[in-house]
């Protein structure tokens, strides 16, 4: 199958030295397409800025902003089987991008934001997978991303739960399926997280 994955975080640029963004790694969506090359399938990788090597018979393309996201992870798409959505794709940009540096005595102290488009709603694959990163109503919150987004799953978790979420290389989740059904898996590594998900959706798509 061709797999297309979103991995990490995004950066919206305020000027060429400040940003706004999010504490993800990016281990969750390349251990997803680690997982997905070892079982032979064809995948794209599209990260945005994170320490992390390319993992072995992956195309990774590097992006910086949601924009820049958005644009790489749809061309990948075309023609694309699933579309795995694991990037803490921020929310919102600022309005303006300042071609130089802004001087401290210059900046504004507040900050007009705009709304980045939803990759991952936007994406044309019929199979999609997204995550939910949750604090309350897990559960509840997730099914509704799922209908919404028309995806075959979301995996949710609970970010305020030890050993789950951001910056830790283990995760609690539950698989939640469009008619309410949900399959929870026991706190395991992000690798293993992965090939849950893998066989998942080999399982749906054989
Ligand atoms: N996602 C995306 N593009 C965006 C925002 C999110 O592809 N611009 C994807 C993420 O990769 C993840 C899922 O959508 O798979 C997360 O859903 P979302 O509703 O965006 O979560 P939150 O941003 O946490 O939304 P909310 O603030 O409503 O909880």
């Amino acid at each position: 199958m061709r797999i297309v994955v979103t991995a990490g975080p995004t950066r919206e640029h305020l000027d060429p030295v400040r940003f706004l963004s999010n504490p993800s790694t990016g281990r969750m969506g390349f251990a997803v397409a680690r997982a997905a090359a070892a079982r032979g399938h064809e995948v794209v990788l599209v990260a945005g800025p994170v320490a992390l090597k390319t993992p072995p018979g992956v195309r990774r393309v590097d992006v910086v902003s949601a924009r820049e996201m958005h644009k790489a992870a749809l061309d990948a798409a075309k023609g694309a089987d699933v579309f795995v959505a694991t990037a803490a794709v921020a929310d919102f940009r600022p309005e303006t991008c300042a071609a130089n540096k802004l001087k401290k005595g210059a900046m504004p102290t507040t900050l007009k934001l705009v709304r980045n488009r939803d990759i991952l709603k936007d994406a044309p694959t019929r199979f999609k997978v997204g995550f939910a990163a949750e604090t309350d109503h897990v559960l509840s919150h997730a099914l509704k991303k799922c209908r919404e987004k028309r995806l075959a799953f979301v995996v949710a978790n609970d970010v305020t739960e030890a050993g789950s979420g951001f910056g830790v290389s283990t995760n609690r989740v539950v698989f939640v399926f469009p008619d309410g059904t949900t399959e929870p898996l026991p706190r395991m590594s992000k690798r293993r997280v992965a090939e849950a998900i893998l066989s998942r959706i080999e399982k749906c798509l054989p």
